[in-house]
């Protein structure tokens, strides 16, 4: 079957078109298309992402994608002739998001429907304003071309890509942990079996890209903050510098699974504010925010005997916490396997919201379904 996928929940707009044959979560995947705009030097100019800003680029961007991913995977089309019941339902349920309707009516007069089986949607958790564009769009194209949509948990499409090598979801020995860490989240999820999630952890203030993102600006570094404290932070240790003082690794030993990331963020500001130099300030910054991760996975892969740690999240394209869980697989957990995706795949993308559309195929509903944004939406309760 192939699978329309589409992502809005933060600063990317993405569309892909992906072939499963066969069933999850033993299937075979083929990317026919795969379209991504991120809107990163958009937000940069106001030095991070803004709802309101995300949304009205992601009503722009659509459409482009749409036809870019559907273009790439040149699949067949049947005609289509958009009554007007429908076409007044796409125009209401597309008022909100300017331009988008007369966008998708203009695509749709030289195309027909393609050979799509059903649409894969991020629902949440996200930016509402965000994910309600790509929300009223799944449910007009699902109107325009009469096949179901997938809601889908962004978090969730984050864990199966970590798991996936381009063609398949890696044979997978459980309990799996995953470490889910972006601008948005720092979660550690503990699966007993596929799509079965217990929230072991979380953060109970910023999320560790945030905190990236916050002190690179307390820095005097661009948005995404992220790659430019990691870009610091490597050349110090290239250099061989000892940074001359240390900042708090917060939560280190506390016996739960849970982080915080906004008093290292508040010792950053002090630093600053000390005249530290800010080159140690970004090594010391990301020495512990790396050793907070890796200490909090240890004791879970020890309390739980979790035989599989799957990394996701921008932030899981970090260089020092790519070393530093290699090095403790390969030291302590030899016979465990970690799976560290691909840069490009880490980040938000839409192939991820593919393949968790495939694992939930059998909870497509049709496009008239009211479909709610969840900004908050939680793969699982908190059980620890
Ligand atoms: O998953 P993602 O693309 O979007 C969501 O937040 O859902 O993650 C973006 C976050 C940003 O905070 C960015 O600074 C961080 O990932 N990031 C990094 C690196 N690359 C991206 N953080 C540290 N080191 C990196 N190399
Ligand atoms: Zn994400």
């Amino acid at each position: 079957m192939n699978i329309l996928s589409i992502e809005t929940s933060c600063d990317e707009t993405a569309v892909s078109i992906v072939r499963a044959d066969g069933d999850f979560p033993h299937a075979t995947y083929t990317i026919l298309g795969n379209a991504l705009f991120s809107q990163i030097d958009i937000h940069r100019e106001y030095g991070g992402v803004f709802p309101a800003v995300a949304k009205r680029e992601h009503a722009k961007t659509l459409v482009p994608m749409l036809e870019k991913a559907l273009g790439e995977a040149a699949l067949s089309e049947k005609e289509i002739v958009l009554d007007e019941n429908t076409h007044t339902a796409i125009t209401e349920l597309l008022s909100r998001e300017p331009g988008l309707a007369e966008a998708l009516f203009r695509y749709c007069s030289t195309h027909g429907k393609p050979e799509v089986d059903a649409i894969g949607v991020t629902v949440g958790p996200g930016l509402e304003p965000a994910l309600w564009v790509g929300i009223n769009f799944a449910r007009a194209l699902s109107l325009v071309w009469d096949i179901p949509i997938v809601p889908v948990d962004h978090m969730e499409g984050h864990i199966l890509i970590g798991l996936f090598d381009g063609t398949r979801l890696a044979p997978t020995t459980f309990p799996a942990l995953a470490l889910l860490i972006s601008g948005g989240h720092t979660e550690l999820v503990l699966m007993q079996d596929w799509k079965s999630y217990e929230l072991l952890g979380e953060t109970r203030d910023d999320a560790v890209g945030e905190a990236f993102d916050k002190s690179a600006r307390l820095l005097g570094l661009p948005y995404p903050g992220g790659p430019e404290i990691s870009r610091i932070a490597e050349g110090t240790r290239e250099e061989g510098m000892i940074p001359s003082f240390t900042l708090p690794r917060p939560m280190l030993t506390s016996p739960d699974y849970d982080f915080s990331f906004s008093g290292l963020k508040t010792a950053v500001l002090h630093a600053v504010k000390d005249g530290k130099d800010q080159r140690e300030i970004a090594r010391e910054f990301e020495d512990a925010a790396t050793e907070v991760l890796v200490a909090k996975v240890r004791r879970a892969l020890d309390e739980h005997n979790a035989q599989t740690l799957i990394l996701g999240g921008g932030v899981a394209a970090n260089t020092n916490i790519r070393r530093a869980f290699a090095d403790l697989f390969r030291d302590e957990y030899p016979e465990r396997a970690l799976f560290l995706p691909e840069k490009t795949l880490t980040t938000d993308n839409a192939v991820m919201i593919a393949l968790s559309a495939h694992a939930r195929i059998n909870e497509a509903v049709p496009g008239t379904t009211e479909l709610r944004a969840d900004g908050n939406l939680r793969l699982a309760p908190k059980t620890a």
